[in-house]
């Protein structure tokens, strides 16, 4: 969702807020604008549409300074437009803000304003900020924003200029994430780490209302109170190569690309090739703690959503808990039944969702122990959560979640393998089996990755089928649920997921002879019963593609095509099963010539409700 870099040093300010917007695109936006300050005035530059739109209009006339916001916008409130898109300004032009998030009570705020004589411009929440700025401005920027934030309800991250104070560049968070980057002769604001890391690894990691005061040689971090706050300094670990493409054409044919080594790293912490027990991250989850434990929610959205559903499935069966797996944005508004031996554990890539954050906070407010599963580190949830464990799949920028939902199933595997063996529900001898076959499934994806070329061609085939239906039994089901999701996201291919068994009881009626029918048949036990619904389909005109484990060579009695996968324990078949069909979903995406990293209408992180 929208992005923020703030500049103040000595170097023109414009080149470097450009190429911290690039480095922010991957959050989804549709425009985007800059304000830089000279000492005589703040020039805003704003178009909407993508970033090389206001490239080419800053080449036409750069503006000069060394002090500058800018920002890209995902729009919440008015439209893509010019007029609505950030920096926004007071009418005389003399402060400027930039903002990530949703003010809940803006109408309220507008008509108060308007009563007061300020005129709007735009159809955004964000420019009651800037004119509330300007009626509290009494020659002091930050009492103009304390007062300012004390008024507003909802989520922000704000960046602010003050004409008339020329050396300093003000930022604030509430429930939208915002960092200040510490340089030397020069220091930053941005809402991601990505945005700056070219320019230091050193970041300061904001609170809600902390409030920093930038200079060109010092930040200083207060509260609404102007107490002085102590931070330590975060290092950042990670390199910015790790963040851009590296040959590849796209983000997200990389990050597929990158998964057995996701894999690898997230298992070397946790499970040794000798080992008897899984090591979680020092999480405490002993059996007298578990004993007590009578719920376990499992809380997330979008395809951390669907990690969360095999979550489910697995801590069920291996550990006997029962599990609710929500989606956030209902979880929050549903007074879900929670109490001090209830568990939550809340999946996040980014750590910054808002529904799964507010989540998480009703889950700590209500006594709960909450657990992380988060892949951003120091994000909001990781850092709000009791216990966490983070996914370690590096920074994943194409908005479609690749390797980050692959860490999550691992994150899932070891955790309901963790709880079985605890609770005594597992041998050693099956944890063995399990340790031997978790620790090859690296390999099996990079198996899977070399006939690339094979799924490239049935994508081919089925690109122009107009509506898909992913059907599965058991976990093959979720994992039809996360191949429906991609298509849609990236190959804009209607496309529904179904339990097998469910097709009948309705959907069937929609089967004609340009539907294609994904079939996810890897569960033994169930492989009869999904080859008899998949039969039922092709009887009625469908076109068949089934996703099955080597040696199951029936199954071509009634597919068209089909793509095998290794051979693993019943409990893994989830993680290996998905990687073809990101692979369809991508392949389908370039082939249709849609822009397969930042899918239309889509962010990366959605900071607001
Ligand atoms: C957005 C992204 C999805 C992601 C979901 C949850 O919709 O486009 O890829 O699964 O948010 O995001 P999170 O960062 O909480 O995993």
């Amino acid at each position: 969702m929208c992005g923020i870099i703030g500049y103040i040093g000595n170097k023109q300010s414009d080149c470097i807020l450009l190429e911290g917007l690039k480095k922010l695109e991957y959050r989804g936006y549709d425009s985007a604008g800059v304000a830089v300050h000279n000492s005589n005035n703040i020039k805003i530059i704003k178009t909407n549409g993508r970033i090389k739109n206001l490239e080419e209009k800053l080449l036409e006339k750069r503006p000069e300074g060394t002090l500058g916001i800018a920002h890209t916008r995902w729009a919440t409130h008015g439209k893509p437009s010019e007029i609505n898109s950030h920096p926004h300004s007071n009418k005389s032009g003399t402060i400027v803000a930039v903002h990530n998030g949703i003010i809940e009570n803006y109408i309220e705020l507008k008509e108060r304003l308007k009563d007061f004589g300020y005129e709007f411009v735009s159809e955004t929440d964000t420019e009651v900020i800037v004119h509330l700025l300007d009626y509290y401005y009494k020659g002091d920027i930050v009492d103009a924003l304390i007062s300012t934030i004390k008024e507003l309800k909802g989520s922000y991250a704000l960046g602010v200029l003050c004409k008339d104070e020329p050396e300093k560049l003000i930022g604030v968070r509430k429930d939208s994430p915002l960092i200040a980057g510490l340089g030397i002769g020069e220091n930053f604001l941005a809402s991601d780490i990505p945005a700056i890391l070219e320019h230091t690894r050193d970041i300061y990691l904001l609170n809600d209302n902390e409030i920093a005061i930038i200079t060109r040689d010092s930040i200083e971090l207060i509260d609404v109170n102007k107490n002085k706050i102590d931070r330590e300094v975060y290092k950042v670990t990670w390199d910015i190569v790790s963040a851009q493409k590296d040959g590849y054409e796209h983000f997200m044919s990389k990050e597929i690309a990158e998964q057995p080594k996701v894999v690898k790293d997230n298992l070397s912490l946790r499970l040794k090739t000798d080992a008897k027990t899984i090591n979680l991250d020092g999480i405490n989850l002993d059996k007298e703690t578990l004993d007590k434990i009578n719920k376990i929610y499992m809380v997330a959205c979008g395809t951390a959503y669907h990690a969360s559903l095999v979550g489910k499935y697995l801590i069920e069966r291996l550990a006997r808990i029962p599990v609710v797996a929500d989606v956030a944005s209902e979880f929050r508004y549903r007074d879900p039944i929670i109490d001090k031996n209830t568990l939550v554990i809340v999946i996040s890539q980014s750590g910054e969702t808002a529904d799964t954050l507010a989540a998480l906070r009703l889950a700590k407010e209500k006594g709960a122990r909450t657990i992380g599963i988060v892949n951003v580190v120091g994000s909001t949830i990781a850092r709000e959560c009791d216990d966490i464990l983070y996914t370690l799949a590096g920074p994943e920028i194409a908005v479609a979640s690749t390797k980050a939902y692959s860490a999550q199933l691992i994150a899932m595997y070891l955790i309901s393998c963790y709880i079985a063996t605890q609770k005594g529900y597992i041998s050693e001898e099956e944890f063995i089996m399990f340790r031997n076959s978790l620790l090859a499934i690296s390999d099996n994806i990079k198996q899977i990755l070399k006939n690339e070329d094979r799924v490239k061609e049935i994508a081919n085939k089925y690109k122009n089928c107009d509506n898909v239906f992913y059907i599965g039994r058991g976990l093959d089901y979720l994992v039809a649920k996360e191949g429906s999701l991609k298509l849609k996201e990236v190959a804009y291919i209607h496309s529904e997921a179904y339990e097998a068994g469910e097709l009948k009881h309705g959907p069937i009626a929609l089967i004609h002879d340009n539907t294609l029918v994904v079939g996810i048949a890897t569960d033994e036990h169930l492989f009869e019963k999904t080859m008899s619904n998949l039969k039922e389909v092709k009887a009625r005109g469908a076109k068949i593609l089934a996703i099955t484990l080597e040696g199951k060579e029936d199954i071509m009695d009634v597919a068209d095509d089909v793509i095998y996968i290794p051979n693993t324990e019943w409990i893994f078949t989830s993680i290996l099963a998905n990687i073809p069909q990101q692979l369809i979903a991508y392949h389908m995406s370039i082939l249709l010539g849609h822009d397969v990293d930042k899918p239309r209408n889509l962010a990366k992180s959605v900071t607001v409700e």
